[in-house]
């Protein structure tokens, strides 16, 4: 059976409202799942919410709620959010389903059976905000922990370990064979020379129930809770399994095979898209767990950088938040998710300006396409009556040029440059008007058949553009096939072939794109 193309992001902890770096992760991943349709694959884009440990249960604790109650109101916040940033994810996990929860509890025996975990007395320094044990290698110069870490305490207590040493040669090798399971490079060179210096300590994957009792038991010991990164990381295979993948469903007996699976499999997963703080999660820890699990590995782990605000630390505290659903509300969702993927490549920081987004927005947006778009088709309602005119070639190139690199940067998850390669075609195009004079040329007759190559070359192009676009711009991409008076959605790759506009049919009703704000 034919396997999908399987893509995920991070699941967020709900303890509290998305902020820009939880919707620049998800748009992402929604840009490359609309590529990868566009491309003609089929896609399974998952995301949705961490929702158990110590993060969590503080938050709720700090609300006077049952977690679970506080976990329920605030999941609708975000599922609210992903429809706003019009994310096509085709499931939303959460870490509190019970479909979820049974599968770690599957996996967590499967494991145990197979003598992969010990019981074992710890001594040493906790740090409950990160929810981690800190060793003598994590203090300052000055004997201090880092302050990021909050208070941090002397604690005995008894554990269950992954035992993760035996794996890590093996991890080191695979790493090196496969260049592109960590991207970019300078990412996976940081985890190799991780894991060159360091011994791997053994994992501990479980909490003392009193400690914290916000998790999911352990199936073979019920005085333990599983650490939330065991569970949350299984959530790539818990909800592969509720789609009824055959790989993950036969690689432990635990669960029940499916029955009635008519879907295409999806493990292993084609790109895990995350934040640089949880590399060292995904690409150490899980890898190996997949591994005693007996399942294949992700494809790709594709990690982007931090948002800054000004210049600093994203914070709620401070107050130095950006509030993707104002600017949303503002300014339209495309351009929002224009100007994250344009102003940061996948990979390094980026910083929020308000000054940066308004002038992206008037330059590339409005001046840029939008004008682009509207002139070409006023022009062409007012000169020809709104029937598109004889076809002619001389914009075909740059719209070929634009499609193939964008079809070929789709499919490595350029996403900044495949922007850029649009916009090279949004700028000839306008350069074009600029040079042939359209409004110029409608006013003598002799130069009919000119104007009509104009015009047929300027909204040909605007076609193109709304299919290139859609995975960024979905709706102003449908915006511009209706005003082009076209009945199908922009949505196939294979489209963007120069021609497609037919002579003859007329087109609908030009208007703005991105309407001028600068009063
Ligand atoms: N719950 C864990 C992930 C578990 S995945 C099995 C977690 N949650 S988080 O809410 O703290 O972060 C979710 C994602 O948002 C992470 O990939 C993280 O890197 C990303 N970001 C959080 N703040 C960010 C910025 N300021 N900028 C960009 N991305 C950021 O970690």
């Amino acid at each position: 059976m034919s396997k999908r193309f399987y893509i995920t992001t991070a699941i967020d902890y709900v303890n509290g409202q998305p902020h820009l770096g939880h919707a620049y992760e998800k748009i992402i991943a929604d840009v490359i799942s609309r590529a990868r349709r566009s491309l003609g694959q089929e896609v399974f884009f998952l995301t949705g919410l961490d929702e158990h440990g110590q993060k969590v249960q503080q938050a709720a604790l700090a609300e006077k709620k049952n977690p679970q109650e506080y976990c329920d109101a605030l999941a609708v916040d975000w599922q609210n959010f992903a429809k706003k940033l019009e994310l096509t994810n085709d499931d939303f996990v959460r870490t509190t389903q019970p479909r979820h929860k049974e599968f770690v509890q599957a996996t967590l025996s499967k494991l145990n059976d197979a003598g992969q975990f010990y019981k074992a007395s710890y001594t040493g320094y906790y740090s409950a905000k990160e929810e981690t044990f800190l060793t003598e290698k994590d203090r300052l110069p000055d004997g201090k922990f880092d302050a990021s870490y909050g208070e941090v305490v002397e604690l005995k207590e008894d554990n269950y370990y992954f035992k993760l040493g035996a794996h890590q040669q093996w991890l080191i090798d695979y790493i090196e064979a496969n260049p592109d399971f960590i991207s970019p490079s300078y990412r996976r060179n940081e985890v190799l020379g991780f894991l060159k210096n360091n011994t791997l300590e053994d994992l501990c994957i479980s909490r003392p129930l009193a400690r914290l009792n916000w998790g999911i038991p352990l199936p073979f010991d019920k005085e333990f809770v599983t650490y939330v990164w065991f569970d949350a990381l299984v959530n790539y295979t818990s909800v592969a399994a509720a789609h009824g993948d055959e790989i993950i469903l036969s690689a432990n007996k635990n669960l029940q095979p499916s029955t009635s699976n008519l879907q295409p499999s999806l493990w292993p997963a084609d790109i895990h898209v995350i934040g640089k703080d949880i590399v060292k999660f995904h690409a150490v820890y899980w890898p190996i767990m997949l591994k005693a699990m007996g399942l294949p590995l992700p494809k790709q782990i594709l990690v982007h950088g931090f948002w800054q605000k000004d210049g600093a630390r994203i914070s709620k505290s401070t107050g130095n938040v950006v509030d993707p659903i104002a600017i949303i509300n503002e300014w339209g969702v495309d351009a929002f998710r224009f100007y994250v993927l344009r102003e940061l490549d996948i990979g390094p920081d980026g910083n929020w300006t308000e000054a940066g987004f308004r002038s992206r927005y008037q330059a590339e947006l409005g001046n840029g396409l939008g004008n682009l778009v509207n002139r070409s088709l006023s022009m062409l309602k007012r000169y020809r009556n709104g029937i598109v005119p004889a076809k002619s070639n001389e914009l075909a190139a740059d719209a070929a040029k634009a499609a193939d690199e964008t079809r070929a940067l789709f499919q490595q998850s350029q996403l900044q440059s495949a922007l850029q390669s649009i916009w090279c075609l949004v700028n000839r195009a306008n350069k074009y008007v600029d040079e042939t004079a359209p409004f110029k040329l409608a006013k003598d007759p002799a130069q009919a058949q000119r104007l009509d190559e104009v015009l047929y070359n300027l909204a040909e192009s605007c076609r193109v553009l709304a299919v290139l676009l859609n995975p960024f711009l979905p709706g102003t991409s449908a915006k511009i096939y209706s005003q082009l008076g076209l009945t199908g959605s922009p949505d196939k790759l294979a489209d963007a072939t120069w021609g497609g506009l037919q002579p003859g049919q007329s087109i609908g009703e030009p208007a703005p794109l991105f309407p001028r704000k600068d009063v």
